[in-house]
């Protein structure tokens, strides 16, 4: 049985999956997506995934297409057909295809769904959280509803760009009062110089993450302190440890900040041990 992606109620082999050319997504960025982690063959955090995805619908002003329980059917479906163990799976909701128009359809069309399972390698993932990864910063030039998760995507795309041109694994955003605000396609976190696990409240400026979330679960478990208050790109250069978090990373090392050595350049006690407790805690379906 080869690759097979869920478009619009079908099954279609990965070749076929397709969208029709005047669909809102392809045209506005008229749609929103989660990514799930896929781990022993289980959804990890589906219930906080499938919530957020309803809120971020309701922000543009869409219904939900299918109810949650038929959404919980279909990303597990879409795992099981393609047979994967680790990996994600992505999820993506447009409004849907018709004439090209800047004002939503008067009788809404069908909206696109579409659903696809990969395959990664945990051992690769684990491998990079054990040596840390570098970031880069750059200023955030995205729009101020950053809480809904659109597929408008380009700016988190040419900052990882940037990144990566300079050796950097991920890119950090930084709003015009030099906070930084979240990573390109992660939450951003330190262990400040007083030994307190910061990251920014959820604002309108970033996403929330879900990992991120489960993750303050984790840290209230172990009765660790945890400050949800902004950090400024010099407050995380001196901080003892930094990492990002999300369902493609879990909770990742970050060593150095724009080639500044975070700590003694090595991932940090907390940090791994932060990643280590995260699937003893999160929902797992
Ligand atoms: N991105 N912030 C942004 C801008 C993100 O794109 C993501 C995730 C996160 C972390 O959210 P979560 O913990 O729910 O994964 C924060 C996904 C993984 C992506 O676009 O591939």
């Amino acid at each position: 049985m080869g690759r097979t992606v869920y478009v619009n109620g079908r099954y279609q082999p990965y070749a076929d999956a397709t969208v029709h050319a005047e669909d809102r997504g392809f045209q506005f960025g008229d749609g929103v997506y989660e990514v799930i982690e896929v781990r022993d063959g289980a959804l990890i955090d589906p219930t906080r995934h499938v919530e957020r995805l309803a809120r971020s619908l309701g922000e543009i002003r869409m219904p939900m297409p299918m109810s949650s329980a038929a959404f919980g059917h279909v990303l597990r479906e879409t795992v099981r057909r393609n047979r994967v163990h680790d990996g994600t799976i992505y999820l993506q909701v447009t409004r849907g295809a018709g004439p090209r128009d800047f004002l939503f359809p008067a009788v809404p069309y069908r909206q696109t769904v579409v659903c696809i399972a990969r395959p990664s390698s945990r051992a690769a993932s684990d491998a990079r959280a054990a040596k840390g990864i570098a970031v880069k910063t750059v200023a955030d030039p995205r729009w101020d509803r950053c809480d809904i998760k659109t597929v408008m995507l380009l700016p988190a795309s040419l900052a990882k760009e940037d990144a990566k041109a300079e050796g950097a694994r991920e890119a950090w955003f930084v709003d015009v009062e030099g906070f930084v605000t979240e990573g390109a396609s992660s939450n951003a976190w330190i262990v400040d110089t007083s030994g307190r696990l910061r990251t920014r409240p959820v604002d309108a400026a970033i996403l929330r993450g879900v990992t991120r979330t489960t993750l303050i679960d984790v840290i209230r478990k172990f009765g660790l302190d945890i400050v949800e208050q902004p950090f400024t790109v010099a407050e995380a250069k001196a901080a003892r440890e930094a990492f990002v978090t999300a369902a493609t990373n879990i909770v990742t090392p970050v060593i150095a900040i724009d080639g500044v050595r975070i700590g003694d350049g090595m991932p940090g006690e907390l940090s791994k041990r932060l990643r280590a407790a995260f699937h003893g805690v999160a929902e797992r379906k």
